[in-house]
């Protein structure tokens, strides 16, 4: 199992968090404009530069014109620091709809000054504002940092497992 890295408290005040509360974090629908800064965080936990790919997310998710689509963004003091993403699915895995949050990241350098648990709030508020009251997600089984996360903000083990198989060429 890959442990979560340890916990060094950062400096609120450089995360532009204040130091009785997180009032200085702006959680927003992504901009266009926001690209690049979403781009150079998933960069510092994959090591890999996707831009191709994060066009395509923020055509599907980032337009803003569907409530059951969701891409978030937190910002500091102007500077995107964390970014959610998810959606309301209907019906699929035989479930009523639920809301589907398939990624998180927070930038490494403002991690444990509450972020997270800020985008991971605003992106429950609009699945609830959607009609949905339940969440759920995905993790690698030795992703321990982000089942911490997740089991920190009230997620359990849910009724779904997943499957998978090589595909033969
Ligand atoms: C998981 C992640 C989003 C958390 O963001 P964050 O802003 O640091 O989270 P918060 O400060 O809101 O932390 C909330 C709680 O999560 C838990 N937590 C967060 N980081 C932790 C760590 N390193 N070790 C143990 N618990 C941790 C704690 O319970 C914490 O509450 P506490 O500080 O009161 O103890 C961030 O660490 C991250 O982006 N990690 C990489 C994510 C990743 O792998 N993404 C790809 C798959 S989607």
């Amino acid at each position: 199992m890959t442990a979560a890295p340890a916990r060094t408290r950062p400096d609120k005040a450089r995360a532009g968090v204040s130091p009785d509360g997180d009032t200085a974090i702006v959680v927003r629908a992504v901009r266009r404009s926001d690209l690049d800064q979403v781009i150079a965080i998933d960069a510092t936990v994959t090591g890999l530069e996707k831009r191709r790919y994060w066009a395509s997310v923020y055509r599907r998710y980032g337009s803003g014109e569907r409530s059951a689509q969701q891409f978030l963004v937190a910002l500091a003091q102007g500077r995107v620091v964390g970014f959610v993403i998810g959606e309301v699915r209907d019906w699929e895995f035989g479930s009523p709809p639920c809301g589907w949050v398939f990624a998180i990241d927070v930038d490494p350098q403002v991690r444990l000054g509450g972020v997270g648990t800020r985008l991971l709030q605003a992106i429950s508020a609009s699945f609830r504002r959607a009609g949905v009251r339940k969440l759920r997600t995905m993790l690698a089984r030795d992703n321990t940092l982000i089942l911490s996360f997740f089991r920190s903000q009230g997620m359990m083990a849910g009724p779904l497992i997943s499957l998978e198989m090589d595909l033969e060429a």
